[in-house]
């Protein structure tokens, strides 16, 4: 199955996408995760994405496109996968269609998130990320007392992006640039939006209702 996860900075796309993927086993592609592993790494692709990042703008189109066609060229996505955080405007989208066209395919389902900007607030405020696994934790909804990662014993940090100017600044671009993409994909008859409200296993249980008749 090819599946895109659509929503706002916050609604859950990355906790979602580790489950879905893992039911489904399709590899999970999360363009945010690349470019921070990039960073992290120090990479040319790494520095070019920085300081987009760190403003909490989008980096720019073509060093994003580049980076997905190459690793949807990789075999274990072959069979489908999951996208999180791409297509993010409608150019990426319209160049995602393509793409997968040039290699006779198309997606099948986009999955937007649905929550409210305060909810989104509050998650990413408590947002912790394990710096070994990169599991994503939240310190008051999964009671963390201590900055260890209960699956792998690595440590929790922090996403730089998550500063409080930075998050508004994210949530403006959702809504300009973004949220488009939800007619875009209610266009093309593919969208199925999701109550992404509640305990994680409940919209992880909503997400997988939606996808079974496609299963
Ligand atoms: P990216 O990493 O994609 O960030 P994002 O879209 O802002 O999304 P987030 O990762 O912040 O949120 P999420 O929806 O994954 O929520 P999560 O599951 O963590 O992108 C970062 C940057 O990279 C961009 O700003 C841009 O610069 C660049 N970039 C990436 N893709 C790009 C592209 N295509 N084009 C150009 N630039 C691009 O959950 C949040 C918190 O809530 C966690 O603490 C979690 O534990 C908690 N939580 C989740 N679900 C629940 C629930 N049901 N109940 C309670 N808590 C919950
Ligand atoms: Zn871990």
């Amino acid at each position: 199955m090819r599946i895109v996860l659509v929503g706002p900075p916050g609604a859950g796309k990355g906790t979602q996408a580790q489950f879905i993927a893992s039911h489904l086993s399709i590899p999970k592609i999360s363009t945010g995760d690349i470019f921070r592993a990039n960073v992290s790494g120090g990479t040319e692709l790494g520095r070019q994405a920085k300081a987009y990042m760190d403003r909490g703008d989008l980096v720019p189109d073509e060093v994003t496109i580049a980076m997905v066609r190459d690793r949807l060229g990789e075999d274990d996505a072959q069979d489908g996968f999951l996208l999180d955080g791409f297509p993010r405007n409608v150019p990426q989208a319209e160049t995602l269609k393509k793409m997968l066209a040039e290699w006779d395919l198309r997606l099948d389902i986009v999955l937007e998130l649905v929550v409210d900007e305060d909810e989104v607030v509050r998650r990413l405020s408590g947002r912790r990320t394990c710096d070994k696994c990169g599991r994503i934790w939240h310190v008051d909804f999964d009671d963390k007392q201590d900055d260890i990662c209960d699956d792998c014993g690595g440590h929790l940090f922090q996403r730089d992006d998550d500063k409080e100017e930075v998050v508004r600044h994210r949530l403006e671009v959702y809504a300009e640039q973004t949220s488009p993409l939800v007619q875009f994909y209610a266009d093309e008859g593919i969208l199925v939006g999701i109550d992404a409200t509640g305990p994680v296993e409940e919209v992880t249980n909503r997400a997988l209702a939606a996808l079974r008749p496609l299963e």
